[in-house]
């Protein structure tokens, strides 16, 4: 079963074209995503179970070529690996360039939330529409320098829209605060368009960047190093929701 407080994914892991609920968050609930980019790889399936077990929503897996992001990371084999190591969303995001050639194999590999990045995309509605028809849910990524324009006329096809808030390709960077207007401004946009997706940020959130994200409208938030480098992941966890439900508490809906 997936976490009844974010809504999750109303599908049985063994059914191959999963049941996605939709929206991807219930009841305006703040979702935290560790992102196991900062975990010890060495005990990948335990990281993931501790995260779990202290308060995790979703698990965020941070995928990366060396070719759209300078860096590299992990394919579809980890992601099956964290699959079966919870039952919690897993969420991946796609940091790759032609993201279209892999797409079906991080399906089947149990992820989620599929994100691609709009700057990676060249028939961006096309990709969308193909990870709802492998029955996932679909995210768009943007890079802090994007404009949100860019999604104006594919928002109805998003599920998830993944602001940046640091530059893609490490953990443990500062907070971009000029990305903030943004997400209020994709906010918006959602709004006027009577869409329904989920607003994800990552980068940068700790104790003290949680506020301005959720207050925009953020309410998915990505944290690797704010957790994973912390001695008591179930404290981290706990600050960052507590900031976000404060938040919450003084922000209208
Ligand atoms: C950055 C990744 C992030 C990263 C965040 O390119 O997409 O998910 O793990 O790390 P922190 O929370 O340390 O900024
Ligand atoms: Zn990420």
């Amino acid at each position: 079963m997936r976490s009844p407080l974010t809504g999750g994914l109303a599908c049985a892991r063994a059914n191959p074209i999963p049941v996605i609920a939709r929206p991807l968050v219930a009841n305006n609930a703040p979702v935290i995503a560790p992102s196991i980019l900062s975990a010890d790889f060495g005990r990948l399936a335990a990281e993931v179970a501790a995260v779990q077990r202290d308060g995790a929503d979703w698990i965020h897996v941070d995928v990366m070529d060396g070719h759209f992001v300078p860096n590299i990371t992990i394919g579809p084999p980890v992601v099956n690996a964290v699959r079966k190591a919870t039952d919690r969303v897993v969420d991946v995001h796609l940091m790759i360039s032609n993201p279209d050639a892999f797409i079906d194999d991080f399906a089947a590999a149990g992820a989620d939330i599929i994100t691609v990045h709009a700057e990676a995309c060249v028939h961006l509605q096309r990709t969308l529409s193909r990870i709802r028809a492998l029955g996932k849910a679909a995210g768009v990524s943007l890079n802090p320098h994007t404009h949100e324009s860019v999604l104006e006329y594919v928002i109805r096809d998003c599920d998830l829209v993944l602001l940046m808030t640091v530059n893609p390709g490490f953990g443990g960077q500062r907070f971009l605060g000029q990305v903030v207007p943004k997400i209020a401004a994709v906010r918006r946009m959602i709004e006027a368009h009577s869409a329904s997706a989920c607003i994800e940020v990552d980068g940068g959130i700790a104790p003290g960047t949680v506020a301005p994200v959720v207050s925009a409208g953020a309410r998915a938030l990505v944290a690797g190093s704010a957790i994973f480098s912390q001695p008591d992941y179930a404290a981290a966890i706990r600050t960052l929701r507590g900031e976000a439900l404060a938040t919450l508490d003084g922000t209208p809906a």
